[in-house]
């Protein structure tokens, strides 16, 4: 069974990605019940912590029900980076995760994020002093190369495994591809099938299926899988692929009922995380997923998207449920 520093996992434990106004409490909590081993925090700027950036501070929030939990920064500068460290320890995480794979220009430019990639020796160096910072067990999510001509991914996870890294998850895309294209798993299996690595190597980029989160495991031998865009608006995808792996069958897709209760208890848990006013505005990004494919639904996404109060909100929940409640999810 794979482990995490100290942390027992499963076998083939799912990880929730961290994603950026995605991956916040309410949500990771969601995924979380819904059987995500591992969540992680969305990124959060090494600079923007020590600035002490109310927006990034509140990112920092961690829940009991969620463990284990890794938070994930980023950076470029050593110091910067030693700091935010320090910072992020007294939320007291399990784990903290670096980020070495964001591709967006404004990261990038500045080194940080797949940046890094340029400069394999500071990526290597970073790492160890954050390792030697702290007492959690320190993560790397990366990518596997800066484009198709510089892939040295089997070389570079060892050097992070030999500074101290407890696990490194690999999205299977070069930063020039962004999201372009298939991820290619054949690289990361590499990894794994570097004899002198001991560390838990996670596949992440395109499970989007049960039957994809199989061949991770079964053909490409990795120790688990890292879960991004199939579970927005889609927490349930974590227990289908449990399901898939006991009984080689798929579970119905979650009723109507089941996904009012989910934007419920979304919108619940975000007004008591951030108020009634950044809850109502901040779970608005996630309905359109939660009720996707059901035809007429305009007017009632309207509602849940344009209004300012968390009880017309809730109304046009239970309207929903009164005209869709019958709907048959393919
Ligand atoms: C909306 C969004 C936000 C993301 N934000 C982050 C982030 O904050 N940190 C990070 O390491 N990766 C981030 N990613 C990348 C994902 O963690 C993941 O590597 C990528 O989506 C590929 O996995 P998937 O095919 O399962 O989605 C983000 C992806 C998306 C779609």
């Amino acid at each position: 069974m794979p482990k995490i520093g100290n942390i027992e996992l499963p076998d083939f434990p799912l990880l929730l990605a961290p994603m950026e106004d995605v991956s916040d409490p309410p949500f990771r909590a969601l995924c979380k019940e819904q059987g995500a081993d591992v969540v992680y925090t969305e990124f959060i700027s090494s600079e923007g912590l020590i600035r002490d950036a109310a927006k990034s501070v509140i990112k920092l929030d961690i829940y009991e029900k969620e463990r284990p939990v890794g938070i994930q920064i980023f950076g470029a500068e050593l110091d910067s980076m030693l700091q935010a460290v320090d910072i992020v320890e007294k939320s007291n995480p399990d784990i903290i995760d670096i980020n070495f794979g964001c591709p967006v220009k404004k990261v990038v430019c500045k080194n940080a994020g797949a940046g890094i990639l340029r400069d394999i020796p500071l990526m290597v160096k970073l790492t160890e002093e954050i390792v030697k910072r702290t007492k959690l067990p320190v993560t790397v999510k990366t990518r596997l190369g800066w484009d198709a001509n510089s892939i040295k991914i089997v070389e570079v996870a060892e050097r992070l495994q030999d500074v101290g890294t407890q696990a490194i998850s690999i999205h299977g895309r070069t930063r020039v591809q962004m999201y372009k294209g298939e991820a290619d798993w054949k690289p990361i299996a590499e990894v794994k099938n570097n004899p002198r690595m001991h560390i838990p190597v996670f596949g992440n980029g395109d499970v989007d299926t049960p039957e994809a989160a199989v061949r991770m495991r079964d053909e490409y031998g990795l120790d688990g899988a890292m879960i991004g865009r199939a579970s927005i608006g889609y927490p349930w995808f974590f227990k289908e692929v449990k399901h898939y792996f006991k009984t080689g069958t798929h579970l119905p897709p979650p009723t109507m009922e089941e996904r009012v209760e989910a934007a419920r208890r979304h919108l619940q848990m975000s007004i008591d995380w951030k108020g009634e006013k950044l809850g109502v505005f901040e779970t608005r990004r996630h309905y359109t997923n939660y009720f996707k494919g059901i035809p007429h639904f305009k007017e009632y996404r309207m509602k849940m998207v344009t209004s300012d109060e968390s009880a017309d909100v809730f109304a046009a929940f239970d309207e929903v449920l009164e005209k869709f409640g019958d709907f048959q999810f393919a």
